[in-house]
Formats: structure tokens, C-alpha cells, sequence
């Protein structure tokens, strides 16, 4: 990958665990990447590998019970886990912005949509009220929410889901932040929406020299967004590529059921041949490959014991299948 000096964001062996009454659970087992300056990495998964909660790890929101174990997230060269609180609010408001799947739970339902925008914009400049306004109209227009100026005046309430999570969007970019970490942004909407989501969310992406974490249970849309791929499974990392580089041949069997169904999908086949069975419960007694009970190739080491994740050539994948060619795994 890139040269030090161009890595934004970095995340070192995250581990995330719940506590509860039976104990603590360990639900994301040593998360690694980096993620260059002015790209997109899109982390896919099943409901439940642990995406959220990586995504509120990276800066230390996660709900109450959940705790970060070990590890370390550096944004440009910080280190964000120890930064205090009211750093934290500062980088999160200035250079790290944030998009959850609902944004209804975002918004505030009893004020307007331009006062809520205007507030963030003057919260973190030193514009002029009417600077801020102006500045809101213009970012509204841009996420294409027609006649900003009357909208302005609006309550959450009046827009569609659609436009909401467009506003959101809007608040998410009005502070031109150098990362955006976008959970699932368009899961909720509709196809068309969503496809319009995306593009301008890439085009602002691509305009600003953003860089983001892109959050999504649905491969189809990661070809049109990612620069680099990294898929969960069960709160480990089973497979890192390049986007293009992960289409044209995914190395992990769980990566290849996936894309494979996503093919069957566009085919509109009668019978998808979705990966049988489920993914682990959180918290069962982890030995062996994560996906082991679903892999189609697996055998008895893989049951055994847990694979490192192998690197090579700028791709990483954790699956004994590698070292048949390759000895040079390492945890
Ligand atoms: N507040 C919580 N309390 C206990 N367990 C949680 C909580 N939030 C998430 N988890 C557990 O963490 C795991 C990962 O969840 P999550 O990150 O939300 O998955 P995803 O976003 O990939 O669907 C799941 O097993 C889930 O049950
Ligand atoms: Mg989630």
C-alpha cells in the first residue's frame, strides 16, 4: 500500500468485548487496516460480524457495556483512545464525520433542518450567522433537496426518508471533513434513492479528497464506491483486497459465496444459492476457522485451528487454503 505519510486513518488490533451478567464477550477479535489519504474502504459483512461496533470504536462511542479491550485507532498520527473527551467532540465534529443507517435517530425532530446545519457550521467556524445560512442553502442544493431556500424553514417530519438521510448527509460534509465513516447510509431507502446516495456521496467523496469507511451487509454496491475491500466475518477480518482485485478473484470461500449469490442475484436465478447455514453466535467457544462449519472446503485443521491472515501480494486473506501456496502467514 501507500507510503506512511499518506495513511489517514489507522486501526491496530481492535478488540471489542461486551459485558454482561454471564460474563464478558469478545465480539470483534483484532481488527487491523489502514486506510490512505483520499480512498474509500468499504467493510461488508453479515448482520452481526461486528461492523457497527468497529465503526463506534473509531472514536470511542461505543454503547455502554461495550469496552475496547485492546488496540488503537490513529487519525493522522493520533491516537484517538486516549484523546480527551472534548478533543474527541472536536475531532469528531471538524475532521471525522459520521452517518448511521437511521436518520431519524440523528436529526432532532422539533427544529428545522436548515437551524440544525447552521448550528454544526457556526459550532466549528467563525463564519457570520448569514454566512452559515448561505453556506447550508448551497449544501442542501447540493445533496439535491430542491428550493433550499423555503426547505431551510422545514421540520424533519416534512422530507421523505430519502431526503433525510440526504440532509444527513449534508450535515455529514458541511464541515468538508477528511474522513467520513458512513454505517449502511442507504439500507433503508429504496433502489433508486440509494443509487443516487451513492454517487453523490462518491462525487463529494472524490471532489473534497475525502477519505471513508463504508459500511454495507450488500456487495453489490461496494464495486461502485470502494477503493479497497475488507470483509467480516464474526468479528475477524477474513479477507483485505483492492476492490477490483477482490471482483476479479476473491480468495476467501466466504468471499466467494458472497459474490457468487451476488452474481446469481443479477441473473435474477430462481433458486440463489445463498452460502447455506449461519453465521457463529457471539461468545461460542472459538476454535478453528470462523467459517469453518459453513466452508464448503474445509477440513480438519480448519476446524482445529484458527489461520493467521496471510499477506500477500497487497492482499490479505485468513484461510488455510493459502499456505498450500505460501508459508509466509503471520498473525
Ligand atoms: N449494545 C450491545 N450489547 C451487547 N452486544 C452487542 C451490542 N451491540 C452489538 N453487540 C454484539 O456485537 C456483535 C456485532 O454487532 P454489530 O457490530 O452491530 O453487527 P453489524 O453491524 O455487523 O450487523 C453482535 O454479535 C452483537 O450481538
Ligand atoms: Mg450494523
Amino acid at each position: 500500500m501507500n507510503a506512511r505519510e499518506d495513511i489517514l486513518l489507522s486501526v491496530e488490533d481492535l478488540r471489542v468485548s461486551f459485558r454482561s451478567e454471564e460474563g464478558k464477550t469478545e465480539v470483534l477479535h483484532g481488527l487491523s487496516y489502514r486506510l490512505p489519504k483520499g480512498k474509500v474502504l468499504a467493510v461488508v459483512g453479515e448482520s452481526g460480524c461486528g461492523k457497527t461496533v468497529h465503526a463506534l470504536s473509531l472514536l470511542n462511542l461505543l454503547p455502554s457495556g461495550g469496552e475496547i479491550a485492546a488496540g488503537h485507532v490513529y487519525y493522522q498520527g493520533k491516537d484517538v483512545l486516549s484523546l480527551p473527551p472534548q478533543e474527541l467532540r472536536r475531532l469528531r465534529g471538524a475532521e471525522i464525520a459520521m452517518i448511521f443507517q437511521d436518520p431519524m435517530t440523528s436529526l432532532n425532530p422539533i427544529r428545522t433542518v436548515g437551524s440544525q446545519i447552521t448550528e454544526t457550521i457556526l459550532a466549528h467556524t467563525d463564519c457570520t450567522k448569514l454566512q452559515a445560512r448561505a453556506r447550508a442553502m448551497r449544501l442542501l442544493k447540493q445533496v439535491g433537496i430542491e428550493n433550499p431556500r423555503k426547505r431551510m424553514d422545514e421540520y424533519p417530519f416534512q422530507f421523505s426518508g430519502g431526503q433525510r438521510q440526504r440532509i444527513m448527509i449534508a450535515m455529514a460534509l458541511c464541515l468538508t471533513p477528511g474522513l467520513l465513516i458512513a454505517d449502511e447510509p442507504t439500507t433503508a431507502l429504496d433502489v433508486t434513492i440509494q443509487a443516487q446516495i451513492l454517487k453523490l456521496i462518491k462525487n463529494l467523496q472524490q471532489k473534497n479528497h475525502m477519505s471513508a469507511v463504508f459500511i454495507t451487509h450488500n456487495l453489490a454496491i461496494v464495486a461502485d464506491i470502494a477503493d479497497e475491500v475488507l470483509v467480516l466475518y464474526g468479528g475477524y477480518c477474513v479477507e483485505e483486497a483492492r476492490a477490483d482485485e477482490l471482483f476479479a478473484k476473491p480468495l476467501h470461500p466466504y468471499t466467494q459465496g458472497l459474490l457468487h449469490s451476488l452474481v446469481s442475484l443479477k441473473r435474477k436465478e430462481e433458486h440463489l444459492p445463498a452460502i447455506e447455514g449461519y453465521p457463529p453466535a457471539p461468545g461460542t467457544p472459538k476454535e478453528g476457522c470462523p467459517f469453518a462449519p459453513r466452508c464448503p472446503r474445509a477440513w480438519d485443521k480448519c476446524h482445529d485451528r484458527l489461520p493467521p491472515l496471510f499477506e500477500k501480494n497487497g492482499r490479505r486473506v485468513r484461510c488455510w487454503l493459502q499456505e498450500k501456496d505460501d508459508n509466509s502467514g503471520r498473525n
